[in-house]
């Protein structure tokens, strides 16, 4: 009887990230660290910025969740590492460094992609088969899947221009939420969830996006334009100065959550039909995993819940430390991947990867 053991390796953005996981789903260790503090200062990533760090830390992340898993490197079945999509500087440094330990430990070594990870980590923690709708919304994904294996997804929708919590963000920094002494703490898109709760979602009257669009595509640019709008209509009428708080920022809160709700619900109610008209999906009791940090939005949870249940869906969302960016669900795609006998390379020298 031979336990698969994998280290798992993740730098495709802002966190420095190592796991090791078991074939049965264990999390034997873990490490990240964020950058998250730094660029918050420079009002965004700075990739040269994001690669000095990854390899300032990337060597301490993967001994610390090594030394926490009490497994010897030896015990690793293989070593699996995203390899895309994301920012080249910072997935550079993952890359290499792995390839140098695969290397050194005579190990197999699993590219990742990004995506898959993130739409496979439900199988980790519920018994989840395929297969199921994944949406995937967070600052830098936004994505509508069919997972039917694997590494065999097909693609329903993905945002024409940016991700909701880019939006999110976008807003919030343009209410200067951060000066809001309610939520000076908060991530954009929870400060606008936490105003929201004191504000009229119906004080202004806005179009929906991409009502026509026979696809399960998303846009959140239009939205944005048409809150800076009202944003500068309301400072002109409170009198109050760019960079303060209006009066009506509660009200404008609930509205762009509750318009980002909407067109959510839409374009996954589509992707629902879709499959199901196609026999894509079971008729009752399909899954649809919902994951990424704007998932932890309890008013676009309780959207979603309403569309599930009256689809006959069934809703799952993985626990918010495993909805970010992390080691684990790099590892445990491994896991899945070697249980699939996919992709595995057992010789990296010269290596070009094409995911699917
Ligand atoms: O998944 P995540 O931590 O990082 C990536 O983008 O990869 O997601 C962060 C995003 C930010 O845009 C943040 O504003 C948004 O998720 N977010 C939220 C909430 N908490 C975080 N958006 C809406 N409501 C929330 N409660
Ligand atoms: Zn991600």
């Amino acid at each position: 009887f031979f336990h698969k053991i994998v280290l798992g390796i993740e730098t495709s953005c802002d966190d420095t990230a190592a796991a090791v996981v078991d074939e049965t789903g264990n999390v034997l260790g873990e490490a990240i660290h964020s950058q998250t503090q730094v660029h918050l200062k420079t009002g965004g990533i700075i990739p040269p910025v994001a690669q000095q760090l990854h390899r300032e830390n990337i060597q301490r992340i993967v001994q610390e969740a090594l030394s926490a898993s009490r497994v010897s490197p030896g015990e690793l079945s293989a070593i699996a590492t995203t390899t895309k999509p994301g920012l080249a500087l910072s997935l550079g440094v993952g890359l290499s460094f792995s390839l140098q330990l695969v290397d050194q430990l005579k190990k197999p070594f699993i590219p990742i992609h990004h995506m898959e990870a993130h739409a496979l980590t439900i199988r980790l923690t519920n018994k989840v088969e395929f297969p199921f709708l994944v949406l995937l919304i967070s600052g830098g994904h936004c994505l509508l899947a069919l997972v039917q294996g694997v590494s065999d997804f097909l693609l329903l929708g993905k945002s024409l221009d940016i991700a909701p919590g880019d939006m999110l963000d976008k807003v919030a920094r343009r209410l200067s939420l951060t000066k809001h002494p309610e939520c000076s703490t908060m991530s954009g898109g929870k400060a606008i969830e936490h105003l929201a709760k004191q504000g009229n979602p119906f004080n202004f009257d806005i179009k929906p996006a991409m009502q026509r669009a026979k696809n399960c595509d998303f846009s959140f640019t239009g939205l944005q334009h048409i809150i800076d709008k009202i944003i500068m209509q309301k400072e002109k009428e409170e009198g109050v100065e760019k960079g303060h708080i209006l009066s009506s920022a509660a009200d404008i809160a609930a509205t762009v959550q509750h318009t980002t709700a909407c067109h959510i619900v839409k374009r996954t109610h589509r992707a629902i039909l879709f499959c199901k008209q196609r026999d894509l999906l079971p008729q009752r009791n399909a899954v649809l995993v919902v994951s990424g940090g704007v998932a932890s939005n309890l008013y676009i949870r309780r959207a979603l819940e309403i569309l599930t249940n009256a689809t006959k869906c069934t809703l799952l969302c993985p626990p918010p430390r495993l909805c970010t960016d992390n080691g684990i669900m790099i590892a445990w795609n491994g896991i899945e991947r070697l249980r699939a006998g996919l992709g595995i390379l057992h010789d990296v020298e010269g290596i070009r990867y094409e995911p699917k």
